[in-house]
């Protein structure tokens, strides 16, 4: 450790394991040397780079658990690269990123892991880690599965939507028993895709062409079956898996009656579904258009959905918030649905903006131990990467978040770092900044601008 350089972070609030606790943050190289409370003696300090960080709250680096960067989805491809996004992401306080490698029919695992790798590594300001998103299930895909272990792959993804992705419930039961010997977990989208076929067929029968017409054609029991059947499967095979974005009570009340039999679930909710509401898709903007912002799958939904999951995420019943980060430019990719809502590709930005709007939102009702389960440790144990991410403790990666809470800023398109045309937070009065990102150890972002270094490593787990 001698010849490394050492940074202190001074007199912060830092966001331990064991509570909130007044003191210094030593990083020495890439990892925590020691934290420190009360703080360092002025001898200790001799040689180090310090930082004054009092009134802030340091907290392990945040963690984003569901992105698409750089990804062909079936429509087109995402307008964040691995470059692009992780800057964006580093800027908001978030220092890893956990993507969805995905094999598209046809193709191995292991050829989609070497492209996933070939796209991010060399390139990202925030370290990255890969679930593997299965499209295509067969005899030599299960036999890549151990590989994928041994690669550093423990979680995966397989979809019930989405006909050029999703698997059947047979192979999606055999991918379950696959994953099981080695404890993994299976995120799944839950969605019943053969009925959102049909209700997209029968809305476009009915002359409903506008964005109005997506969360007619995915409504909450589309959501709430696929959960159901995700939660017997789960039973059945006793292997672990993740509801991702979790968007409807009905959905919720599934999750929570598996609970109760002793399904191995955990739940991941996103900003978009704790902050806004289907009433989006009726804006009238960009020549009554401007609906097509908010069309991701699962859709925005009612408010009594959106208090039904934020009395969860104040309950402790939400393991993680991440964003389902997948970004398409309005102009030249969104608009290409203009005449047809089926045509729009699904998916909104926000991995630069997650930390400040989940403080922002909940200011009152959550604290800070509650942000760093939600943020961070929750991801980082869900997926396999704790304490070595998603603690301040000594010998842990220096990924840090100082979070300035007193800071005061607007959200906007203009400003931000994801290399798309919108956010759908515009005008957001956000309530608290990521002051400095340190990730491995090297400074990534200051006040929400980047500093212009790639420190971003690959996360085997
Ligand atoms: O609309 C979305 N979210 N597109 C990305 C695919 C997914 O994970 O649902
Ligand atoms: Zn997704």
């Amino acid at each position: 450790m001698g010849e490394e350089a050492r940074t202190v972070l001074r007199g912060g609030n830092l966001v331990t394991p064991e509570g909130v606790v007044r003191g210094d943050l030593e990083m020495a190289g890439e990892k925590i040397l020691r934290v420190v409370p009360g703080g360092l003696s002025e001898d200790e300090l001799a040689g180090a780079k310090v930082e004054d960080v009092a009134g802030c709250y340091v907290y392990p680096g945040f963690i984003d658990a569901h992105t698409h960067m750089q990804c062909w989805t079936g429509m087109d491809w995402t307008a964040d690269s691995f470059e692009t996004g992780t800057r964006a992401a580093a800027c908001g306080g978030t220092t890893t990123i956990v993507d969805y490698a995905t094999q598209d029919k046809g193709m191995t695992l292991t050829e989609a892991l070497d492209e996933w790798h070939k796209r991010a590594d060399g390139t990202c300001t925030a370290n990255y880690a890969f679930h593997m998103a299965i499209a295509d299930w067969n005899e030599h895909t299960r036999e890549e599965i151990p590989l994928m272990r041994k690669r550093g792959v423990v979680s995966f993804k397989s979809y019930f939507a989405y006909d050029h992705l999703r698997l059947d419930d047979a192979q999606t039961m055999e991918l379950l028993e696959a994953i099981k010997p080695f404890d993994g977990i299976l995120c799944v989208h839950c969605e019943n895709g053969t009925l959102v076929n049909e209700l997209q067929r029968r809305m476009l029968d009915q002359g409903i062409t506008g964005p109005e017409g997506h969360p007619l054609s995915r409504p909450a029991e589309c959501e709430a079956e696929a959960i159901s059947r995700l939660m017997y499967l789960s039973e059945l095979t006793g292997t672990r898996v993740n509801v991702v974005h979790l968007s409807t009570k009905l959905g919720l009340e599934q999750v929570r009656a598996a609970k109760r039999r002793g399904v191995r679930v955990s739940v991941e909710t996103c900003p978009q579904y704790l902050l806004l509401d289907d009433t989006r898709y009726l804006e009238k903007g960009e020549d009554g258009f401007a609906g097509a912002k908010y069309v991701m799958s699962p859709p925005l939904r009612k408010p009594a959905d959106i208090a039904a999951l934020r009395e969860a995420v104040c309950n402790g019943e939400i393991d993680q918030i991440s964003t389902d980060h997948c970004s398409f430019n309005m102009h030249g990719q969104k608009d290409r649905g203009r005449d047809n809502f089926t045509k729009i590709p699904n998916g909104g930005p926000g991995v630069e903006h997650r930390p400040a709007l989940i403080m922002t939102t909940f200011e009152g009702q959550l604290g800070p131990m509650d942000y760093l389960h939600l943020l961070s440790e929750g991801q980082a144990k869900v997926f396999g990467m704790y304490p070595r991410k998603g603690a301040l403790v000594a010998g842990a990666d220096a990924d840090v978040c100082v979070w300035d809470p007193s800071a005061r800023w607007t959200i906007s398109a203009a400003t931000q770092h994801q290399a798309v045309d919108y956010t759908t937070y515009e005008g957001f009065e956000a309530h608290g900044q990521a002051h400095l990102t340190y990730v491995m150890g090297q400074l990534a972002a200051r006040d929400g601008e980047p500093t212009g270094a790639k420190p971003g490593q690959y996360v085997s787990r």
